[in-house]
């Protein structure tokens, strides 16, 4: 195609970039269009970068799965987008059914901070320090950190990480915060407490887990009120998925759907950067996650282009 990448610097963001993940890195027709960066100028670890995966044990790190991106990302020309640092889901056992202090699980939170983010120092564009805190209406979400920590563990995590790697931008990042609502105004006033208290914050990802037919009004507005906070903003994992069977209608639909979201990412200067949760169909998360559900991807499953691809360029 002309180039996702080309079209979005060419619009004045930072890049277009997608998701990957290390199973994946095996197949070289994939790899080939992954690694075009007139299609994609920044990569995300989908899994391999996660608490599950660099520290199964407490004190033992393993950063094989993310330094092969890394890799892939840096011999490409790629920036790259570390995904995430703290996390409810894809936590090692240890951690969720440690019996936890206040201070114990602070120590072994910012060890793990310290340690992931240190060895990537210097090397990635930001980090998802903090991903999804908030439930969808608004409060926070009561996993172990927050049981356990309270708030505070989040300005914790954005202060290690900071420590850790100074040139990362540090994000919070979530999902259904697209358009205004609940979930939205509880980011506002956590980054707005955040800033008010001198704590590192850099940016708000706004995943982007979308359904053809159901955008969310408003998408535009509500950036630019996250950009008012005075913090970069970037689409961080977009997909835009469907009931199967895909037909033309809702393929027609999906791509007006793609053109909304970037041209409100476009719209609002400090929205820096789009990514989509993998560019083909072949390995998206959704079928698996969302049942009967799928075609969510700008790709389809055989690596050719779908309508989306252009409702992209359009949104541009
Ligand atoms: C997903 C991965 O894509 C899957 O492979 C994995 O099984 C589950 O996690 N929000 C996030 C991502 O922040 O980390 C999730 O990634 C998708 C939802």
């Amino acid at each position: 195609g002309p180039g996702l990448n080309k079209y979005a610097q060419a619009a004045g963001l930072k890049y277009f970039g997608s998701a990957t993940d290390n199973p994946e890195l095996t197949d070289q027709p994939y790899i080939a269009i992954l690694s075009n960066t007139n299609e994609f100028g920044q990569i995300t670890p989908g899994n391999s970068m996660k608490w599950d995966a660099t520290e199964p044990t407490q004190n033992t790190f393993t950063f094989s799965g993310g330094d092969a991106i890394l890799n892939l990302a840096k011999g490409n020309g790629q920036i790259l987008r570390a995904h995430n640092l703290v996390w409810y889901s894809q936590l090692p056992s240890w951690v969720t059914s440690g019996s936890w202090t206040n201070a114990t699980l602070t120590a072994a939170m910012t060890n793990h901070i310290s340690n992931v983010a240190g060895h990537y120092k210097g090397e990635v564009y930001c980090w998802d320090a903090v991903n999804e805190p908030f439930n969808d209406d608004g409060t926070f979400r009561t996993d172990v950190f927050y049981n356990t920590i309270g708030q505070s563990y989040i300005a914790t995590a954005l202060q290690a990480a900071r420590k850790a790697d100074p040139n990362a931008k540090l994000y919070i990042n979530d999902y259904n915060i697209e358009g205004p609502g609940a979930k939205s105004t509880a980011m506002i006033n956590l980054v707005t407490s955040l800033k008010a208290q001198g704590v590192p914050i850099d940016g708000i990802g706004v995943q982007g887990h979308l359904i053809v037919g159901e955008l969310p009004s408003g998408i535009e507005q509500n950036l630019a009120a996250f950009a008012a906070l005075g913090v970069e903003v970037a689409i961080t994992e977009l997909d835009i998925r469907m009931t199967l069977p895909s037909t033309p209608a809702l393929l027609a639909q999906q791509q007006k759907d793609y053109q909304t979201v970037v041209a409100a990412c476009k719209a609002v200067s400090a929205c820096v950067g789009i990514t989509i949760w993998d560019y083909t169909d072949k390995y998206s998360w959704v079928p698996a996650t969302f049942s009967g559900q799928g075609a969510a991807c700008p790709w389809d499953a055989n690596l050719g282009i779908k309508a989306a691809y252009n409702g992209i360029l359009a949104g541009f």
